[in-house]
């Protein structure tokens, strides 16, 4: 695992989009692990420009998210389809056809199961993550097996409190959601993770200096040998080594 500290974020997005620039480029028929909330945003906009200017594009390329709230439907402005289509799709030239987010409202044990068998047949070429303050990535809270593949999950209060941010009350935030597990996730062949701000700092310093345990989910990374690892200085503000 390799770490990059910044002070300038625009700089760090660029540094992520380029890693996504070489693969759509290189790639005959790339497929991108997605990832939602806060910390992918700048990644999509840059991505978006290089885009527009004809630089990278998305036509032979096909997605995977990392997951989905239970309940919320795609139309919903805080499902995590809506936010793809909001900060991505909808912009560059992919073939929403070829995108898969897991859908919070089918039968739960189906969609996993359906997920996990369209994973099984493509081989993810680059996936951006984000991590939980807890050290969660995608939705695998602590305690998850290092061996789990797509599943339904009971969202942990500290995940529900962090994300009421984008809900009007606390209580309309879902309580349960579908994710890819760990192992679908570490099968990716690249994995570039960014963290950002202060209450990231924690789960910085379980991701990079934690021994391998499942409390700390993320820390599954450091037995990866192609992670690259994207921090603002608050973020790593917590590494002592
Ligand atoms: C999102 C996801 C989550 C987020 C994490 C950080 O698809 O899987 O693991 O990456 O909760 O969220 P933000 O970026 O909003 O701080």
């Amino acid at each position: 695992m390799i770490y990059k500290v910044y002070d300038n974020t625009d700089e760090l997005n660029r540094e992520a989009a380029s890693h996504f620039e070489e693969v759509l480029t290189s790639v005959e028929s790339p497929v991108l692990g997605l990832a939602t909330g806060s910390t992918p945003v700048g990644l999509y906009k840059e991505l978006i420009k290089l885009c527009k200017d004809e630089k990278i594009s998305f036509k032979n390329a096909s997605s995977f998210n990392l997951d989905e709230y239970v309940g919320l439907d795609a139309a919903h402005d805080q499902s995590y389809a809506y936010f793809m289509r909001q900060n991505l799709f909808d912009h560059v030239d992919i073939n929403i056809e070829n995108t898969h987010v897991p859908s919070g409202l089918g039968d739960n044990d189906k969609v996993c199961a359906d997920y996990n068998a369209e994973l099984e047949k493509h081989v993810v070429d680059i996936q951006i993550l984000g991590i939980g303050s807890n050290g969660h990535i995608a939705f695998n809270e602590p305690g998850t097996s290092f061996d789990a593949v797509t599943h339904v999950v009971n969202l942990t209060e500290q995940s529900i409190t962090d994300n009421a941010r984008f809900f009007d009350s606390i209580d309309d935030v879902p309580k349960q959601a579908i994710t890819m597990g760990l192992k679908n996730i570490y099968a990716s062949k690249k994995i570039i993770l960014i963290a950002m701000g202060e209450n990231k700092a924690d789960a910085v310093k379980m991701l990079i200096e934690d021994a391998p345990n499942t409390d700390a989910p993320c820390s599954i990374l450091q037995n990866h040998d192609n992670v690259v690892v994207l921090l603002d200085s608050a973020a790593a503000s917590k590494l002592t080594k």
